[in-house]
């Protein structure tokens, strides 16, 4: 069986990368993780890779200060250098622009802890209590360039108990999505979930581009690389490269000008020669 290749992006804690760890070990789970990535240096979730023997990689959003595009770009290379066909967001905190997104389109989901589209941001175990609701729980969805506003995939109600207190709130909704992240991952490589233009669809006859973690699928069709190089293993991107890759560039744009008024000088010097 070929696995479905998953890139994770994460910013903390990461115990639904762990959760999707745990689920890859399970023998006959159609997909596996390529590389996990995290804009935070500092983030729990590198140890639990590193613990499992799986790429991770630090792409610091800080190194590109006030320049996104940077960032989304080196992000993208990482994720596409590691052959992944999804790229599962986990409690990454950086909203991803239409560059970075255009680039995976139908390939980008996420987990949030709500039931979308109630509760979209930040705390939303604090919100769904201060309402008084009776139901919170989490979904798992499409991202898009809007906040936690693509398609929903699939979720799970949370009953919210007299007393809860957002942190008992919260720890049985990461329980729940502990179960859901992992099955959805399942449902998409084994293609009983296709994301097309935005749109879920469930059960949809496979054709050949859906065919994600089948028995025969064409490689090329279920990675997300435009690179015609292909590598077995991901390019280490730790924070030394990224800053070294951003220097290079700063010192080829600079050289680019220096050179560029160099040659204005010497055609005003040819002008005066010849009038
Ligand atoms: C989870 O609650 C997830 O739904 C949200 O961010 C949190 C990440 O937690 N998007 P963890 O890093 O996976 O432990």
């Amino acid at each position: 069986m070929t696995k479905l290749k998953l890139a994770v992006l994460i910013s903390g804690r990461g115990s639904n990368l762990q959760a999707l760890i745990d689920a890859c070990k399970v023998p006959g789970y159609p997909a596996e993780i390529a590389v996990v990535v995290s804009n935070n240096p500092e983030a729990q979730g590198l140890a639990r890779a590193a613990e499992a023997g799986i790429p991770a990689m630090i792409c610091d959003h800080t190194y590109f200060k006030g320049d996104k595009d940077g960032f989304e770009d080196a992000l993208a290379t990482i994720v596409e250098q590691s052959g992944a066909g999804l790229v599962c967001l986990a409690g990454f905190m950086r909203i991803l622009s239409p560059r970075f997104l255009n680039r995976f389109r139908d390939r980008v989901i996420n987990i949030h802890p709500s039931l979308l589209p109630a509760y979209k941001g930040l705390d939303t175990h604090a919100r769904a209590l201060a309402a008084g609701e009776k139901t919170h729980g989490c979904s798992v969805h499409v991202v898009t360039a809007g906040m936690d506003e693509g398609a929903v995939i699939a979720q799970t109600p949370v009953p919210i108990k007299a007393g809860d207190t957002e942190e008992t709130l919260a720890a049985r909704v990461l329980t729940e999505e502990h179960t859901l992240y992992p099955s959805v991952v399942a449902e998409i490589a084994r293609g009983a979930v296709v994301i097309r233009q935005g749109r879920i669809e469930r059960d949809a006859p496979l054709r050949h581009h859906d065919a994600v973690g089948t028995e025969s699928p064409k490689p090329s069709e279920h990675t997300m690389s435009h690179d015609t190089h292909h590598h077995d293993h991901p390019v280490v991107a730790d924070a030394q490269s990224v800053e070294r890759a951003h220097a290079m560039w700063t010192a080829f744009t600079k050289a680019t000008v220096v050179a560029g008024g160099a040659i204005v000088v010497v055609l005003i010097l040819l002008a005066a020669l010849v009038a």
